[in-house]
């Protein structure tokens, strides 16, 4: 049985005081919503007070990217240990944004993936393809491309704490979702590569969320799938009148 993660990737939006007094707002629904994982990715300024604030609550706190080395001399970085010294549970690795606006790799993205485990945190790795990809039918090549070296040199027991967020380019943040039935499709194929990579078991239990688009109107649809463990959510995680519903999606 896998437990679903509802998480909201906050992007470059929200001060301190905007982070904590939403947190605040979402302990109790989350405290009574123990049918899912309950996660929220503030910007790095307010990880300390996200945290402070989610302190005793079952809220997890996921910072938006990690560096993969321990200290040393990069302008702008954070260390996978001040992410846990500010309280983060998770991290989100590979956004299709930090492969865009900052060109990273598949390769940088082991990397990053490896330094969060070695550090404890639990990893929402983000794969997915442009529409270009998905047009073109390569979607399959794609996601396997990504997964293959995203997650290079994993053993089995390390894969079974991630998690994976399959996020179409094409679906995020522009109002167009992926049919429930699509994303199902595109989750098991990830699935499969799961298998052949890292055995049965580890692939039945891994989490695979969906990203791109999700709102409280079709959250339920998606969350209907089999195949999906849950969404990684941008525009609609904003407001906690969404969030809230989509952490209370409906359910059979
Ligand atoms: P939207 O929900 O705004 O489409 O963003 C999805 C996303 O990128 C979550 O990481």
């Amino acid at each position: 049985m896998r437990k679903p993660v509802i998480a909201g990737n906050w992007k470059m939006y929200k001060t301190i005081a905007e982070t904590v007094d939403f947190i605040e707002k979402i302990k109790p629904v989350a405290a009574k919503a123990e049918h899912c994982e309950v996660v929220v990715a503030p910007p790095f300024t307010a990880l300390a007070a996200a945290a402070l604030a989610a302190k005793g609550s079952n809220v997890g706190v996921s910072a938006q990217d990690i560096h993969w080395d321990k200290e040393g001399a990069h302008t702008g970085d954070i260390a996978p240990a001040m992410l846990v010294d500010a309280g983060c549970t998770h991290v989100i690795i590979g956004h299709s944004e930090r492969r865009h606006d900052h060109g990273e790799t598949d390769e940088q993205v082991n990397r990053k993936l490896k330094a969060a485990l070695a550090a404890g945190l639990a990893p929402i790795v983000c794969v997915g393809e442009i529409l270009a990809d998905r047009e073109s039918g390569r979607t399959g090549e794609v996601l396997k491309t990504q997964f293959e070296g995203g997650l290079a040199g994993l053993t089995p027991s390390e894969f079974s704490r991630i998690i994976i967020a399959y996020e179409p380019v094409w679906a995020i943040g522009t109002g167009r979702t992926a049919t429930p039935e699509m994303a199902a499709d595109t989750h098991r194929l990830l699935r499969d590569l799961a298998r052949q990579k890292f055995g049965e078991k580890e692939a039945s239990a891994v989490r695979i969320l969906y990203g791109g688009s999700v709102k409280p109107d079709n959250v339920g649809g998606l969350m209907a799938q089999e195949e999906i463990d849950g969404a990684l959510v941008g525009g609609a995680s904003l407001k906690v009148d969404s969030f809230t519903a989509l952490i209370n999606y409906p359910r059979k």
